[in-house]
């Protein structure tokens, strides 16, 4: 299994460019699906989710192809309906199959994502609003099997503000008989994203962004050309970066629109973050002050952030409250932290970070990709060498990390 191997206590210095967004890029992937024809998916980043996804498209019957960060997916002939568990159990995203399966072919059948390491992730809302529209859904032998002649416009209140249950229902509503209304819905610029993506395809859909969003079935969807979002998770990561080597890095081509939360949160610990046209400088000078967070929906701080912040935070003077409130089991990172010699007690979904003046390389384990991605953090300041074990977690949501740190100065090496 692949490690990655850091020599931490180098200020980081220079310039890195993110790449497009995992999560705006998968659900516009199975977009495609939408429309019979020639997509193109352009500033696609090149991470193991993708290429799942591209091989569970395969499976239906689709042309998957990846040229450097851009896509090209052919729709003429779906010839399966069918996303197995030996692809969905290795990318929960895989659920978003269902619903545009559902809105072309009238049928799908889509393994159940079975357990995850950070919660139970349910998918029972995402169900709950196919049902709305009209769709049979049974489960059996760990699959959902659903049908439907046509999928009818419906009203879909939902109780937690789920990111793919919007999505999927944004996707089965675009070619539905009628107006689809998603009340409580998501507002994460991924799902604005796929929201411009489907309107590029001729969708008519309003609100995107906003808690209600209304979608107006239309007949047929003309294929893709787009272009996706860049990364607002990677650019906060190398925002943690910055500030946990007291480095100063210009962050290259992300939108600091979407990362209000995070740049406020930091600038308040002490991270310099000034806003420049094409992206963002970031300067760590002195020690970072510890400061609380509460994860939340968009637009407040984003879950996936939290164990790069609790990284930072471990080095911070003072003691800083963080509170997970997504995810029931998403503080793995914090056993590892603890080997580097973080001082932090959790307490159900809150965590105690009382500062320390440092850490120490140790041998560590990746659990999921946020938490590998914190450990790299930690490892880039603490003394010592810190080799992070299971990097496959790192490669599903990170465009090669260590090609990116290294220019900055990062000591860093793959190791096999
Ligand atoms: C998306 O996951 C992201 N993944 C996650 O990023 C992200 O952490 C999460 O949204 C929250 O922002 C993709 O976009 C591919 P949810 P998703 O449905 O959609 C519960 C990463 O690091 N829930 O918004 O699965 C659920 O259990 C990944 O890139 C139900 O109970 O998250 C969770 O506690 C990790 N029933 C909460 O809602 C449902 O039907 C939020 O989940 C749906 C969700």
């Amino acid at each position: 299994m692949e490690k990655i191997a850091i020599d931490g206590g180098v200020s980081l210095k220079g310039e890195v460019s993110i790449s497009g967004a995992k999560n705006a890029a998968l659900p516009i992937m199975a977009a495609s699906i939408l429309s019979s024809g020639e997509n193109i998916i352009s500033n696609t980043p090149l991470l193991r989710d993708i290429t799942t996804m591209g091989n569970l498209l395969t499976r239906l019957g689709i042309n998957f192809q990846a040229e450097d960060n851009r896509i090209f997916l052919r729709t003429h002939g779906i010839n399966s309906i069918e996303a197995p568990y030996e692809l969905v159990k290795t990318m929960r995203a895989s659920v978003l199959v269902l619903g545009p399966l559902l809105a072309r072919m009238g049928k799908a059948r889509v393994s159940l994502p079975g357990g995850c390491a950070i919660g139970a992730r349910g998918i029972n809302l995402h169900l709950m609003g196919l049902k709305k529209m009209g769709a049979d859904i049974i489960l059996s032998e760990g699959y959902i099997e659903a049908k439907v002649k046509k999928l009818r416009g419906a009203s879909v209140y939902f109780d937690i503000p789920t990111v793919t249950g919007t999505e999927n229902l944004m996707m089965a509503a675009v070619l539905a008989d009628g107006e689809t209304v998603i009340e409580n819905a998501a507002c994460e610029p991924e799902v604005v994203d796929l929201a411009n993506a489907l309107i590029s395809m001729g969708a008519d859909i309003q609100g995107a962004g906003t808690n209600i969003i209304k979608i107006k079935g239309v007949n047929n969807l003309r294929p893709l050309d787009y272009h996706i979002i860049p990364d607002r998770i990677e650019a906060g990561t190398f925002l943690a970066a910055a500030g946990i080597t007291r480095g100063k890095i210009k962050i290259k081509g992300c939108n600091s629109e979407h990362m209000d939360a995070v740049i406020i949160k930091l600038g308040k610990a002490g991270l310099k973050i000034t806003k420049e046209k094409d992206g963002l400088i970031a300067e760590g000078s002195e020690r970072l002050t510890s400061i609380d967070v509460k994860t939340m929906p968009y637009p407040g701080f984003p879950t996936d952030m939290q164990a790069q912040f609790m990284a930072l935070m471990s080095l911070s003077e003072g003691t800083s409250f963080i509170t997970e409130n997504i995810f029931e089991n998403r503080f793995m990172h914090v056993a590892e932290l603890r080997r580097m010699g973080a001082d932090i007690k959790v307490e159900g979904a809150a965590a105690t970070v009382r500062g320390v003046k440092s850490l120490k390389g140790a041998p560590v384990m990746a659990t999921d990709l946020r938490a590998s991605a914190s450990l790299i953090i930690a490892g880039l300041a603490a003394e010592g060498t810190t080799v992070v074990d299971r990097v496959y977690h790192l490669d599903r949501g990170y465009e090669k990390i260590e090609e990116k740190l290294k220019p900055l100065g990062a000591r860093i090496r793959r190791i096999k």
